[in-house]
Order: structure tokens, then C-alpha cells, then sequence
């Protein structure tokens, strides 16, 4: 008798180190099978539903996901002409379907090794020479159109893997999400710098990224690496910590430092901000609290970026009740979710997007006086 054909999709979904404990209640909650473990934190997966990849609860712990439209099982490194076939093979299948742009990555990317970094460079280029010329106009895959579709291909010893996917779908500009920011530069305040710089994707993802010249109000500051990577941007910035930022940043243009504890923080009465970022350390509950006494003076459309510390939830179950706890604390202030993802530099934690509602009374039922009344000079 014939065998039934799976018609399950295949997908290709990466898995933080910090969650691998709880694979099999990701796989139960996506109603996933894994196919085999691939590169260094990815996982080849069917799934019949892929809409649970980026609707279910269990989405929030894949930091990037693809469809593996093509894939060529091989071992690239004593495979005869692999960039060559590759390309050639890149393009019989995808040539038609008009990507904005391909882009290759290694499966490994900590990697020491440069090995799949520079094939995986070689192949694009030469792929590149294949497709059309405007699919090498994006020279910075953050030019990316976040809704349009790209052909992401990542090569490691298992062989090839390629999809198309928009990068909003796969969450993130970069083959696997990551960008590889050096964080032991001497310059670095702290590796929180690189935290930020990969959170601020997920803004620009969703066209909210606040406009340069805007007023970030920072709650855990200190020492100060996501402060510095904010001015760099040239954002102003209030930072608010007990502990003092480090000394690189004194006199820093656009810098506000308040040295307080959060709690007794209160802005002058006119005061707004375009956007709240929070790294406090401690319960999340009692941050997103901080958040949410501030909110008042978030401006309209304004958005918080939370580092959602996941103290003493260990468990796929008490993972998700915390997470639950702080996002409906934040709803229930006129914060809406815009995303949930665990980003490369965090550790036993999320980074939260969130986003104020857009009229005084907004849609998410937050009087504009809420919370504003409470805080005051
Ligand atoms: C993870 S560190 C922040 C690192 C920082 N984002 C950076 O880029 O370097 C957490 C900070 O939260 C601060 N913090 C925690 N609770 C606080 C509170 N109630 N008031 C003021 N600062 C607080 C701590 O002093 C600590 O500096």
C-alpha cells in the first residue's frame, strides 16, 4: 500500500538555549512534531497549523521561524560546486516568486568558526548575480520592507535551507533574528547596549519606531549601555536608577540622569514622553507596575520597551502565567501588545513592545487623566 503523504508543513523555528528544558511542552504547545535538531538551536519541525507559530503561547519562546520551502540535506564542506548548485537551485525555485531581497546566514551563528559565516556570505553573493538587480539594492538588511517577502537561506553542516517569508512573519531583519553585535567592545558601557539595539528592531518591524529628537523616559538605567546606544540614536533621554550611570556619560548631549529610587520618581506636571523604556531588575510585577504609575505621561501612540525578568518562573506553565500577568496589568493601562520575544542578549527573561492607544480616551479604554492625575511634581 502506498504511504499517505505528511501534509504537514515543514518549518524551520530556532529555540533559545535558555528555554531548551522545555522543548516538548513548546513542540505540545505549537502541535508540533520535530523532525531533527539542526545547527546549534534550531529545531526542523511539522506543524499542521503554522498560524501557532506566531499566534499560540508557546510562540513567544522561538525567537525566528521560517517555512523550508526547499531544503538540499547535504554536507556542504565536501560537497563538489556547493555555492554553485546552490544558487543555480535558488533561483530555478525562487526566481519566480520576486523576493525583495535574499539573504544568507550560517545555522550556527555563535559559532567561532567562520566557516558558514563566509559560505553563506558566498552563496548570497553569488545567488545575487542570478536574481534581479533590485534584489541587491537592500545593502543593510534593516532597509528590509518588514512586510514584504524575502528568501532567507541558512547553510550549516546539515546542509541547505531556504523559505520565503516577510521578515515581520519570520521576527527579524536577519537570517535566525540575530544580528552579531560585538558586546566586549572596550567602548560598551554594559552588554545591555546590544539588547537594545536588537529590542529596537521589533519597533521598526512594526513602523512605531519613535522619530529621532524623541524623549525616552529610561526606568533601570545604570550604568547606562542601553542609555548610550539611545543617544547614539539621537534620542533625548531621562534615565532613572539608584545607582549612577557610568562616568563616560556625564554631560552627555540630550541626557537627563535622575538619581532616585523609581518609586519616588515623579516628572514635572508638563512633562511627556514619546517612549518608555524599563530594565529594571527585580519581579516584573513590580516594574510593569513602575510602567504603568507612567504611562499618563506617555504621549499617544508612544511605546514601551520591558525587559520582562522571568523571576522564579521556571516552568512552560508559570512562564506563561507571568507573562499573562504582566501583559493584562499593561492592557488593562491602555498598554497593547505589540510583541513578546526573546531577543539574543536576554537571558532568563522576554523583551516586551508595547504600544499607548491613540486618542486621550484611547482604544484600549484609558482615560487620559488615569494615572496622569496620580504623578506630579
Ligand atoms: C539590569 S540593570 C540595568 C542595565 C541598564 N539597562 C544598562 O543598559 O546598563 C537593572 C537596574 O535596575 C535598577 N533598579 C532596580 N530597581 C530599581 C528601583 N526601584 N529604582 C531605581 N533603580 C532600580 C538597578 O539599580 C540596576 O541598575
Amino acid at each position: 500500500m502506498k504511504a499517505e503523504a505528511d501534509s504537514r508543513a515543514l518549518w524551520l523555528v530556532r529555540l533559545p538555549q535558555a528555554f531548551t528544558g522545555l522543548e516538548a511542552e513548546i513542540l505540545h504547545g505549537l502541535g508540533a512534531e520535530c523532525v531533527r535538531k539542526t545547527g546549534r538551536d534550531y529545531l526542523l519541525i511539522r506543524i499542521a497549523d503554522p498560524s501557532r507559530i506566531r499566534d499560540s503561547a508557546a510562540a513567544k519562546f522561538l525567537r525566528w521561524n521560517l517555512p523550508v520551502h526547499h531544503m538540499w540535506p547535504c554536507r556542504p564542506r565536501e560537497t563538489e560546486g556547493f555555492i554553485e548548485k546552490a544558487a543555480q537551485a535558488a533561483w530555478r525555485k525562487f526566481g519566480g516568486a520576486r523576493p525583495q531581497t535574499l539573504l544568507a546566514g550560517p545555522l550556527d551563528p555563535g559559532s567561532p568558526n567562520r566557516y558558514f559565516k563566509t559560505l553563506a556570505s558566498n552563496l548570497r553573493g553569488r545567488a545575487l548575480q542570478l536574481f534581479p538587480p533590485e534584489c541587491s539594492s537592500i545593502r543593510d538588511a534593516e532597509q528590509q520592507d518588514a512586510g514584504r517577502e524575502t528568501l532567507f537561506l541558512l547553510v550549516g553542516e546539515e546542509g541547505l535551507f531556504c523559505g520565503l517569508g516577510s521578515p515581520l512573519e519570520c521576527n527579524g531583519y536577519h537570517p535566525g533574528g540575530t544580528r552579531h553585535i560585538r558586546q566586549t567592545s572596550p567602548a560598551a558601557i554594559s552588554r545591555a547596549g546590544a539588547k537594545i539595539a536588537e529590542a529596537l528592531h521589533h519597533p521598526a518591524l512594526r513602523d512605531v519606531m519613535p522619530e529621532a529628537g524623541a524623549h525616552w523616559l529610561e526606568l533601570g538605567a545604570s550604568p547606562g549601555g542601553m542609555t548610550a546606544e539611545l543617544l547614539a540614536r539621537g534620542y533625548r533621554v531621562t534615565a532613572v536608577d539608584r545607582a549612577p550611570l557610568d562616568k563616560r556619560l556625564a554631560r552627555a548631549d540630550g541626557l537627563q540622569e535622575v538619581c532616585r529610587d523609581v518609586a519616588t520618581f515623579m516628572p514635572d506636571a508638563p512633562t511627556r514622553y514619546d517612549a518608555i523604556l524599563c530594565d529594571m531588575n527585580g519581579d516584573a510585577r513590580n516594574s510593569i507596575a513602575h510602567v504603568v504609575r507612567l504611562a499618563g505621561r506617555l504621549n499617544a501612540g508612544g511605546i514601551v520597551i520591558f525587559t520582562l525578568k522571568l523571576t522564579d518562573a521556571e516552568t512552560y506553565q508559570a512562564i506563561n502565567d507571568r507573562v499573562d500577568e504582566v501583559v493584562n496589568r499593561a492592557a488593562a493601562a491602555g498598554l497593547g501588545q505589540l510583541a513578546v520575544t526573546h531577543l539574543t542578549y536576554n537571558r532568563h527573561e522576554f523583551t516586551l513592545v508595547l504600544k499607548r492607544g491613540t486618542s486621550p480616551c484611547d482604544d484600549f479604554g484609558f482615560p487620559d487623566h488615569a494615572g496622569g492625575g496620580s504623578i506630579g511634581p
